[in-house]
């Protein structure tokens, strides 16, 4: 009995021994940093030795990863000074179109120039890639927005590589998955409402798609002065394709269903921690009124550049609902905009930063106005509070239609932000429909509920990719065929002939009798 109790505590042992597990996490986004971030720190949390790669993209950002072992490879000199070029803090979120090609193209490729000209300083980093290399790492994960990753992992051969998406799979990233985007019916990431009976939605959600693939392609094509890169990088969907699993940030009790592939495993959610308590002053806050919203636009979106007519909305709608407080992060408190609404709005409280994660919580918080960001629709669902949506770009759009399906609130557009009295009737919807508290609940109960959580997910998945190495039964044959293949255009063409041939022939010959009955008649 007992020899057995010790044998069964050694093979415990032996089973939970740790993995050199490394995490490549570009920095040049908070939420792609925190999602990689949370990845690293799970595997750590769960016994193993991680090591983070972080690039230095941009440098505003804080790291996403507090447990792991780092290795930081500096800005370069080209990187800062595209860095310089881009005025990250002057890009107008406001009046950016995504639609509009003459703007969306040059800022996607910009972006990419980017993180290609920091890949080279990765790449050329003296030793890094010989160290990595001889680490002999089980597991690398990596996020394929910036494709740097995966050259890097081919470069380094680790045992098994996964690969991860900080969002939906974006377009290029879902064919590097192997997904289907099945543009009929799952809508792109820059479109909150698909009408599937509607000819010019369906027509519009596939130019979204071109255009998304078109102006972000770039990064996976762009020639490198290395030759060795621009070479990795033709074929950076080959080397992700043999990834063991594809973790994405995707909760499917809230996401649109969509096709997905064994080897696709849903971890949305992975990103929030577990809330803590409020301080004294927020606590107090909740405690002045029976209702509080909770205004925020994320990280990317700054409140204070928002034009003058859209914050002096804001503050009109919010003197109109004196019962109910509204705590509004907005990053420049001491502004002349902030001070006057301090002073004429007492149901009103700014502050330069929020504790998202912990209000939304909290169960005083009433509802969320947000600009739908991945990270903030999923806390949003997970704490059960209703939001109304205002997507500013990117995959906003989506996330906040998501939300909307599911009855949590409802999607509204950035410009009628110009539109007091519409600003007004929404935030009202929000407060007054029944409907949105009731859905919030239930989904956020079926998400706690959930049969396995997006960290058990995650840390099996790894282990697994860890133990067994690569392996090709999860691979689908889409990567090996050519469009006229997987579409079968071949044989569509080869029927539609065919079928063509014989009306073709049925008609000649129905006239020739025809012609025929034509003759005798008149013999007759
Ligand atoms: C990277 O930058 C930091 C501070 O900017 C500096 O302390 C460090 O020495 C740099 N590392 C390398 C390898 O240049
Ligand atoms: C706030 O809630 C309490 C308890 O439910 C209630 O007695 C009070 O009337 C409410 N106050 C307002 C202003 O609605
Ligand atoms: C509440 O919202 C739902 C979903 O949009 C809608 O069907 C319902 O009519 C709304 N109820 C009220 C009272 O406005």
């Amino acid at each position: 009995m007992r020899l057995s109790h010790c044998v069964l505590i050694l093979q415990l042992f032996v089973l939970s021994e740790p993995y050199k597990i490394l995490v490549y996490s570009p920095s040049y986004a908070q939420s792609i940093n925190n999602f990689i971030g949370n990845l690293a720190d799970s595997l750590v949390e769960a016994g193993h030795h991680v090591t983070s790669v972080i690039p230095i993209i941009n440098p505003s950002l804080r790291d996403g990863s507090h447990k792991s072992k780092k290795i930081y490879v500096n800005q370069t000199e080209e990187v800062k000074k595209i860095t310089d070029g881009l005025l990250i803090d002057e890009i107008d979120l406001f009046d950016f179109n995504d639609f509009n090609p003459l703007t969306y193209i040059p800022f996607g490729s910009a972006f990419c120039r980017w993180f290609n000209a920091q890949c080279k300083g990765v790449l050329d980093e003296p030793g890094l890639v010989e160290k990595l290399k001889n680490e002999k790492y089980d597991v690398m994960l990596l996020e394929t927005f910036d494709t740097c990753g995966i050259a890097l992992s081919h470069l380094i051969k680790p045992k098994s590589l996964i690969t991860t998406a900080g969002s939906i799979p974006l377009q290029m990233q879902g064919g590097e998955f192997g997904l289907d985007p099945a543009l009929s019916y799952n809508p792109n990431a820059m479109i909150s409402h698909l009408d599937i009976h509607s000819f010019s939605s369906r027509l519009w959600n596939i130019y979204a798609h071109f255009l998304f693939t078109f102006t972000w392609h770039t990064s996976r094509t762009e020639d490198f002065s290395l030759p060795k890169c621009s070479i990795l990088f033709k074929n950076s969907q080959e080397i992700a394709s043999h990834a063991a699993f594809s973790l994405i940030n995707s909760e499917p009790l809230i996401d649109f269903a969509a096709p997905t592939l064994n080897r696709v495993i849903c971890i949305g959610g992975i990103g929030a921690k577990e809330p803590k308590k409020l301080n004294k002053d927020l606590d107090s806050v909740l405690s002045l009124r029976n209702k509080t919203i909770l205004i925020s636009f994320g990280s990317i979106v700054v409140a204070n550049k928002l034009p003058d007519r859209v914050k002096e909305n804001f503050l009109k709608v919010i003197s109109r609902f004196p019962e109910v407080t509204f705590i509004w992060k907005y990053e420049k408190p001491e502004d002349d905009f902030a001070k006057a609404a301090f002073n004429s709005t007492p149901n009103l409280q700014i502050l330069s930063w929020t504790p998202q994660n912990d209000l939304l919580a909290d169960e005083r918080l009433t509802a969320f106005i947000t600009h739908g960001g991945m990270a903030s629709t999923q806390e949003t669902a997970l704490r059960g509070k209703p939001g109304l949506f205002i997507p500013f770009f990117f995959d906003q759009p989506r996330n906040s239609g998501m939300m909307e399906k599911n009855g949590l609130g409802k999607v509204f557009s950035k410009y009628d932000l110009l539109d007091e009295p519409k600003l007004y009737a929404a935030v009202k919807d929000l407060l007054e429909n029944e409907s949105y508290y009731q859905n919030a609940v239930r989904i956020a109960a079926m998400i706690r509920k959930k049969p396995f959580s997006a960290r058990d997910q995650l840390v099996k998945s790894v282990e697994f990719a860890a133990q067994f190495g690569s392996f090709s039964s999860l691979r689908p044959k889409i990567f090996d065929m050519n469009w006229i293949e997987l579409y079968n255009a071949d044989i569509f063409v080869v029927l539609l002939s065919m079928i063509t041939f014989l009306c073709f022939g049925l008609f000649k010959l129905s006239a020739i009798c025809v012609r025929g009955r034509i003759v005798k008649v008149k013999d007759d």
